[in-house]
């Protein structure tokens, strides 16, 4: 069975055939998901998503760019649904100064980024971080707030093998997803040959990030066998054992998930 932790189901690409995709999960391998907030918006329609679906679960949290939606009363509800049973995470959360240039914007990025690693702590869950065009400054606040101190993953991870170990060295996991099957992937490929297998966890980030051969078209969970394919032949060993070690891997961080 495959863990996967990190989908967005409540996307409006999936309007048209949600239930449908969602029922085929389970008998095609795919036997837990993570449900991935990105805003207080989605982190509503993430948590209605988890209620109706026994093996999908939810992350709460709002991602940097969609920060603007964020102040001490949403805080606040985002703090209560931390409690719910099937809240496994905070996330996704961190940095993106990709599409956020300017200082002021970014300043607010480190800003939310830091209440919601402090929020993880207080509340005894795992993180689930997004970081884009901002390695340096999410290592330095991370370890500025102590984040060894607060388990999570470095989600769809784009920089190199060596600030892989160094997060792997906090306690960290690295998320991999369709990008290792690029191409133009040969960086993640690095990352993945270079840091044991027992700190991979496999994810999707759909609808985006489709693996090879269907890259392009809309992502799902049960695209994920090509990611394992790809890891499998890295790191030579077989597709179960990438299954297996990985579904372990998450089980260990998300450890509400039942
Ligand atoms: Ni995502």
């Amino acid at each position: 069975m495959i863990f996967e932790t990190h989908a967005h189901y409540d996307d409006e690409k999936f309007d048209g055939d949600r239930e449908e995709l969602l029922s085929k999960m389970q008998p095609g391998g795919i036997g837990r998901i993570i449900n991935v907030g990105s805003s207080i918006e989605t982190t509503k329609t993430t948590i209605d998503i988890a209620k109706n679906h026994d093996f999908v679960y939810a992350a709460v949290g709002v991602h940097p760019s969609d920060i603007d939606g964020l102040n001490e009363e949403t805080f606040a509800w985002l703090r209560e649904q931390t409690s719910w049973e099937k809240t496994v995470a905070i996330g996704e959360i961190g940095l993106d100064y990709y599409w956020d240039k300017e200082e002021e914007v970014q300043k607010q990025q480190r800003y939310w980024f830091k209440r919601q690693m402090e929020l993880a702590r207080e509340t005894n869950l795992p993180v689930i971080i997004h970081s884009r065009d901002a390695a340096a400054d999410t290592m330095n606040l991370m370890k500025e707030i102590h984040a060894e101190e607060i388990p999570g993953v470095i989600h769809c991870y784009s920089y190199s093998p060596e600030m892989a170990e160094q997060f792997i060295k906090m306690g960290y996991y690295i998320g991999v997803g369709g990008v290792v099957t690029f191409k133009n992937g040969k960086k993640l490929k690095e990352t993945v040959k270079k840091i044991p297998i027992e700190r991979i966890l496999l994810e999707t980030d759909c609808p985006y990030m489709a693996p090879e051969p269907n890259r392009g078209t809309r992502n799902q969970s049960l695209n994920i066998p090509f990611v394992v394919k790809q890891i499998a032949e890295i790191k030579g060993i077989s597709t179960q054992e990438v299954e297996d070690i990985t579904w372990n891997n998450a089980m260990k961080l998300f450890s509400k998930v039942k």
